[in-house]
């Protein structure tokens, strides 16, 4: 593909809608994995879609980690996923909101015009191509930045706390790292199933906690969730900064544990902690639990209804002009993001 590099922009003039698809799209680009300096903003040739794809007009991305190890290609796990050498796609972002521009021959939910949201990979671009399986109206409520941060981050909460804890009315959940993007979800998502929710994060985003519905809030500078007196039924990990011993000390006994990241330990640190719980469930009556949070369109919609009824809302914490793609991932990589990231293409 014959790119050529352009000066950086935060403006899309490419296309109005009242125009046929422009043959070439503006896109954030990367030919190897490294540092984020190799992004660059390009022109280059507008996807077709296949039969079962939808062609989108793409109006924001939302970022997330996942476009931080994406893109360097560490941990090296990813490259499974996105290309073992070379990047396939080479554009960052898998989250999305945007209008159908085109519809393959298959598609039989989406016709040009509708605003989606949803998952496909190169978001970080002004046309982008995704299964219609991966992707749902847009909550009607939604700008599309805010829309663009929902996918990844709202159904890895959805997944974790409808399917793998499956959270009751009355139970008492903890989520680690309250403050993120999974955790905002997660915290309000758990308070609309009717549980009663502990929320840990620092000191400047307790408020923050609370307004999303968290009933306690832990400060983690100040006290340790694996030190106090209270049992959790389920405490969502998404931090992973505790050992699974200390833990489990504070989950009921046959509470369950979600352990949600594989950014906490490196080395055999990791390996240990994805092997120690699948060694160790055999003997307990606690539920110590890894998933993988697959998007689909019927999930998507169940956000969709939580969002529109209210129950629900993404909280940003920045919106960055697509030439500032770098900038978005690296104040992510971080790790103090207060709920989402988004980018405006
Ligand atoms: N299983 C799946 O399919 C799936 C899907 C998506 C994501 N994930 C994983 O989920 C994890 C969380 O992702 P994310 O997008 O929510 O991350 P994130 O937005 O980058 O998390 C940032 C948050 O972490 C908090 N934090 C940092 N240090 C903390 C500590 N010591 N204790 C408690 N909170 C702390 C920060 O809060 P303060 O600023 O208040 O410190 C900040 O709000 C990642 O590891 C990701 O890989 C898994």
């Amino acid at each position: 593909m014959q790119t050529i590099d352009l000066p950086t922009t935060d403006t899309n003039t490419a296309h109005t809608g009242s125009v046929p698809t422009p043959e070439e799209m503006k896109a954030i680009c990367y030919d190897n994995y490294g540092p984020f300096e190799n992004l660059k903003l390009r022109e280059i040739a507008t996807p077709q879609p296949k039969d079962n794809e939808v062609l989108i007009w793409s109006k924001a991305a939302g970022l997330h980690i996942g476009d931080c190890f994406t893109v360097r290609g560490n941990p090296w796990l990813m490259r499974v996923e996105t290309g073992f050498l070379k990047p396939k796609t080479g554009i960052p972002g898998f989250d999305v909101a945007g209008i159908v521009e085109a519809t393959g021959s298959k598609v039989t939910r989406f016709q040009p015009g509708d605003e989606v949201y949803g998952t496909t990979h190169g978001t970080c671009a002004e046309f982008v191509c995704a299964s219609e399986e991966t992707l749902a109206l847009k909550p009607a409520n939604l700008t599309f930045e805010q829309a663009a941060t929902v996918p990844t981050s709202g159904l890895a909460a959805l997944h974790a706390l409808r399917d793998v804890a499956q959270v009751r009315p009355g139970t008492i959940v903890l989520i680690n790292g309250a403050s993120g993007g999974v955790g905002s979800f997660a915290v309000q998502i758990a308070k609309s199933m009717g549980a009663e929710v502990t929320g840990v994060c620092s000191t400047q985003s307790r408020e923050f906690v609370h307004a999303l519905g968290a009933y306690h809030v832990i400060d983690y500078t100040a006290d340790d969730f694996t030190r106090g007196d209270k049992r959790y039924d389920v405490i969502f990990d998404n931090i992973e900064n505790r050992s699974l011993s200390d833990c489990r000390r504070v989950l009921t006994s046959d509470g369950t544990l979600i352990l949600n990241s594989g950014t906490g330990a490196t080395g055999f640190a990791l390996i240990s902690r994805i092997i120690a719980p699948l060694i160790l469930s055999p003997f307990t009556r606690q539920n110590l639990r890894r998933y993988l949070s697959v998007p689909g369109h019927a999930d998507l919609t169940e956000l969709k209804d939580l969002i529109e009824a209210g129950k629900l809302t993404p909280m940003i914490d920045k919106v960055y002009p697509l030439s500032e793609t770098a900038a978005a991932l690296a104040s992510i990589e971080k790790g103090h993001t207060r709920g989402k990231v988004a980018v405006l293409v």
